[in-house]
């Protein structure tokens, strides 16, 4: 099939990149020119396992190419994807000038039947909005040509992008049409071999469906975190309540584990807009509500309990291990080491900070200042300091030599914010160890 993915961030470049790697030919196109450039030059401009390969693979193969012209994405694709950002207004709802620019650009092109994907997570009554933006301007140029508008909202991760769209466990097509839904099916027919994954339903259900998917998971994580806050004062070792709730198959091992709190482009943006969208309708969200004051508290419960541990942090040196929002990415997008950070800085307490993929990204938020240290590697971060931050579970930082990490801590203090380390081993080495929820 030709297919063109409008927006070249995460989702779109993954998407385009899986839809050619199966055969399809697609042009992924973006208004950022230089963006543009890299990935024409072989630069992919984001970390994301697998992804060069699988772009390389299939640019080489001629059926994955980048252009910033909007006209000739048009022309290339019938099937055309929706993937640009849907960045928080100031009220913290989903902004659509992007999504709605693209549609726009598509009526303006267009000479012949397409169909619009909304890939981007998207407010219920988007699709309609598209509809519309795309029917005004035909109306304008003064054509009637056949188009259609669904709505095929994406579930991958960062970190495990590539897997999650070629082996996610559904695909989800808002559509009441019967010409869509073989479109459809035709474009994830690869995808879709094993056992049937495509679930049609209405426009509306689907752009619900991944508000709810993403609401549920961080409801998950705000209640776990509820529980490790409750067991920390019960002295309650949170890690046997999440082995002993997880064990029920109702509840589940996935999404339970408590820590310093989710971050991420996607969980912030969409619980807030969620909750946004909900009093606009007049109804109270009061589960919504309380997903996101839980997690804004837990974002900033490193700081504060590196406070109870060590009094003023003036003057103090803390290292931070991790700065991504999660393993496997370079993202610091609303990430707790943020919180943790800018919340030190404003005490006066100096910085030094590792993370295995995310040093370039630390330095461009933050640029060079004299109360940040960025370390060449997790043995440098700790030379000198007074106490030690996890802020991120990546898998280097599992296992450690206690005795050598107590020489190097002055104050000798452990906050484990992803509870990596078995509080006993720690302080068998002389260090205190605070974890989330943990009996010490
Ligand atoms: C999330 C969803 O998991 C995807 O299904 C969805 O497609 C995506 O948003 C999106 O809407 O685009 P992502 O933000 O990449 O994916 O990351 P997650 O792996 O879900 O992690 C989010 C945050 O939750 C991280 O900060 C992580 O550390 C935290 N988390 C996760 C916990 O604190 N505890 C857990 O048990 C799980």
């Amino acid at each position: 099939m030709h297919i063109s993915v409008f927006g070249t961030g995460y989702v779109g470049l993954v998407a385009g990149a899986c839809l050619a790697d199966v055969g399809h030919q697609v042009t992924c196109m973006d208004v950022n020119a230089e963006r543009i450039d890299q990935l024409k030059g072989g630069e992919v401009p984001i970390f994301e396992p697998g992804l060069s390969t699988i772009v390389a693979h299939n640019v080489a193969a001629g059926r994955l190419r980048f252009t910033a012209d909007a006209a000739q994405a048009v022309a290339d694709g019938e099937l055309l994807f929706i993937a640009v950002g849907t960045p928080p207004d100031e009220d913290g709802s989903a902004d659509l000038r992007y999504v709605l620019e693209v549609a726009r650009t598509i009526g303006q092109h267009m000479d012949s039947y397409k169909l619009v994907i909304d890939k981007s997570t998207v407010p219920v009554g988007t699709a309609e909005k598209v509809h519309a933006a795309i029917s005004d301007v035909l109306e304008q140029r003064g054509v009637s040509l056949a188009f259609d508008v669904c709505s095929n909202p994406e579930f991958m991760k960062e970190g495990a992008a590539i897997d999650d769209f070629t082996r996610g466990a559904r695909i989800i097509v808002g559509t009441e049409s019967e010409r869509v839904k073989a479109h459809m099916q035709e474009c994830y027919a690869p995808y879709n071999r094993n056992h049937e994954k495509l679930m049609f339903m209405s426009v509306r259900a689907a752009e619900l469906t991944k508000y709810a998917a993403n609401a549920m998971l961080a409801t998950k994580i705000s209640f776990m975190n509820e529980i490790a806050n409750l067991a920390e004062r019960l002295e309650v070792d949170v890690e046997d309540v999440r082995r002993g709730i997880g064990s029920d198959p109702r509840i589940g091992y996935h999404f339970i584990y408590p820590g310093c709190g989710y971050g991420g482009s996607c969980f912030p943006k969409d619980v807030q807009a969620l909750e946004r969208a909900a009093r606009q309708l007049g109804y109270t969200p009061e589960l919504l509500s309380a997903v996101e004051s839980v997690n804004l508290r837990q974002k900033q419960t490193l700081f504060t309990k590196l406070q109870d541990n060590l009094g003023s942090l003036s003057g103090k040196t803390i290292a931070v291990w991790g700065l991504a929002f999660k393993p496997n990415t370079d993202d610091m997008r609303e990430a707790p080491s943020r919180t943790l950070m800018e919340a030190l800085w404003q005490a006066g307490a100096k910085v030094q900070a590792f993370d295995p993929e995310a040093m370039t990204e630390c330095r461009r938020i933050y640029g060079e200042r004299d109360d940040l240290m960025l370390a060449g590697d997790r043995i440098q971060a700790v030379k000198g300091a007074d106490a030690l931050v996890i802020c991120t579970e990546w898998k280097e930082f599992r296992s450690v030599d206690f005795d050598w990490l107590a020489d190097q801590l002055a104050e000798k203090v452990v906050i484990d914010g992803r509870n990596l380390y078995t509080p006993s081993a720690v302080e068998e080495a002389g260090l205190r160890y605070i974890g989330v929820g943990r009996k010490r």
